[in-house]
């Protein structure tokens, strides 16, 4: 089968609502993006995956759920403020303003005109005003990584967890960036959310750590339904590194439009945690706050072994939502030619991301009978928990299965004449992937989807 196509996928998300352009009806909003009614399904479902495996299938992670309104302080002394800057260039002739490392010979990637300004750093960072008072100290960040919030409650969450190191801590949520150039549909864009773990360690454990991560995280994502094949793994070279880290390694997917940057996994090492504490320190001294050796140690653990505080290094897998979301739909969009040589477009996603898990529809949408037996069937079902089971209500069979294809449902369950007629009542299912239609008691139905989609 041919490539899937940025194209396809676009026209694919809107047409049945999983993406659209934020402010579409104003003109839209660059880079930025609202998830429809089948796209937060979607992502919830992506989000409820990672949270699973990082949280509630380890023993060594906890959660947090930290503010987006991040304070200065913490984004001066995480370096931000510094060196989260991309360089910057103007075209003179049409005034488009450009990433300097997406200019190719020095031309204009819009008009070709080679009359550009000179790279000019440009800090990513949204800010905002704090309270009714607009002024230059009164304002905040929204937060360009959910990360920061980890190191600051490092010190609250290991207090009220009593955690040593090897521990993590989950977080997802949104992160801006006020990207030069958004582009590639939800690939870069203004406004995304992250999947991030920090994984404290003891120094000197943390490239095996590294190691072991990078191999966790690629497995999730096969889990996910990527084929390895279609990734690869990055050593980020030295002069490339994030200002943080002392080694990376990025999980690139082919996505339509290249090869690029899926997750990236880095060895921040003490960097965060150590700066927060140097600043903890500055404060005491100009309390003059009486400093001992433990107040030097704030966002540090407790050695049991030596007996002395230490500052944990930290190995930080970090996935952004949006391009996990695009991975898996590029991943699942498949054209298929029937023997009647119509094309069908499926969505062969993995079951437990399926927006919709279950369609149930009616043969006859004016018959009573097989309404009232929809309508029952549906609630029983949802009391299975495997997800949304929608009734469908279009009223034409044929229609139907074409739209659930395309959107990735799994299972259809049609209720028919014979199903009100005959007992013991029955109904079809047919499955997706395979276009194959059995009957089945309505009384097995609960049974038989429980080991469909929780097995
Ligand atoms: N805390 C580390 C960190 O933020 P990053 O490599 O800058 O590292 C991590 O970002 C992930 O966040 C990326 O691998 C990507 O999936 C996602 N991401 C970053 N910038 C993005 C953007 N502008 N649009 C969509 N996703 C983005």
């Amino acid at each position: 089968m041919a490539a899937t196509t940025m194209d396809q996928l676009v026209s694919l998300c809107k047409r049945r609502g999983f993406i659209f352009q934020s402010a579409d009806i104003y003109g839209g909003l660059q880079g930025v993006y609202d998830y429809g009614p089948l796209g937060v399904e979607l992502k919830n479902n992506l989000k409820a995956a990672w949270w699973r495996a990082m949280v509630y299938e380890r023993d060594d992670v906890e959660g947090l759920d930290a503010s987006i309104l991040t304070h200065q302080k913490v984004l001066h002394y995480s370096g931000h403020e510094d060196t989260f800057t991309d360089p910057l260039q103007d075209c003179k002739k049409c005034k488009n303003r450009f990433r300097a490392d997406h200019i190719k010979d020095g031309k204009c990637p819009n008009c070709g005109s080679t009359d550009l300004t000179e790279p000019r750093m440009f800090n990513l960072m949204f800010k905002t005003a704090i309270g009714p008072v607009e002024d230059s100290g009164n304002f905040a960040y929204l937060r360009p990584e959910t990360a920061q919030a980890i190191f600051t409650q490092f010190k609250n969450v290991v207090d009220s967890t009593s955690r040593k190191a090897p521990f993590g801590i989950a977080q997802i949520g949104k992160s801006f960036r006020n990207e030069i150039t958004p582009r590639n549909f939800i690939f870069r864009v203004r406004e995304f959310e992250q999947m991030e773990l920090e994984f404290f360690v003891k120094p000197g454990t943390d490239m095996e750590w590294l190691e072991t991560w990078k191999e966790n995280r690629l497995k999730w994502w096969e889990e996910q339904g990527l084929d390895l094949s279609k990734m690869h793994i990055l050593t980020v070279p030295k002069e490339d590194l994030a200002h943080y880290s002392k080694a990376t390694y990025d999980l690139e997917y082919q996505f339509p439009h290249g090869l690029e940057e899926l997750e990236g996994i880095a060895d921040r090492q003490d960097f965060d945690l150590g700066n927060h504490t140097r600043y903890q320190d500055e404060l005491a001294l100009s309390a003059k706050v009486n400093k001992n050796s433990d107040s030097s140690a704030k966002l540090a653990l407790f050695d049991d072994t030596d007996k002395k505080w230490y500052v944990p290094f930290v190995v930080e897998p970090s996935a952004g939502v949006d391009r996990g979301v695009l991975a898996v739909l590029t991943e699942a969009y498949t054209e298929e030619t029937l023997p009647s040589g119509e094309t069908r477009t499926v969505l062969k996603l993995k079951k437990h991301l399926a927006p919709v898990k279950v369609a149930i529809i009616p043969l006859k949408r004016n018959n009573p009978d097989i309404m009232k037996l929809a309508h029952e069937i549906k609630a029983n079902l949802l009391k299975t928990g495997i997800g949304r089971v929608m009734l469908e209500d279009s009223g034409n069979i044929g229609k139907a299965y074409r739209r659930h294809d395309e959107i990735g449902t799994p299972l259809c369950v049609t209720v028919d004449f014979e199903s009100i007629e005959k007992s013991p009542t029955s109904v079809t299912i047919r499955n997706r992937d395979t276009m194959a239609q059995e009957r089945i008691n309505v009384s097995d139905l609960p049974a038989y989807l429980k080991d469909f989609f929780l097995k």
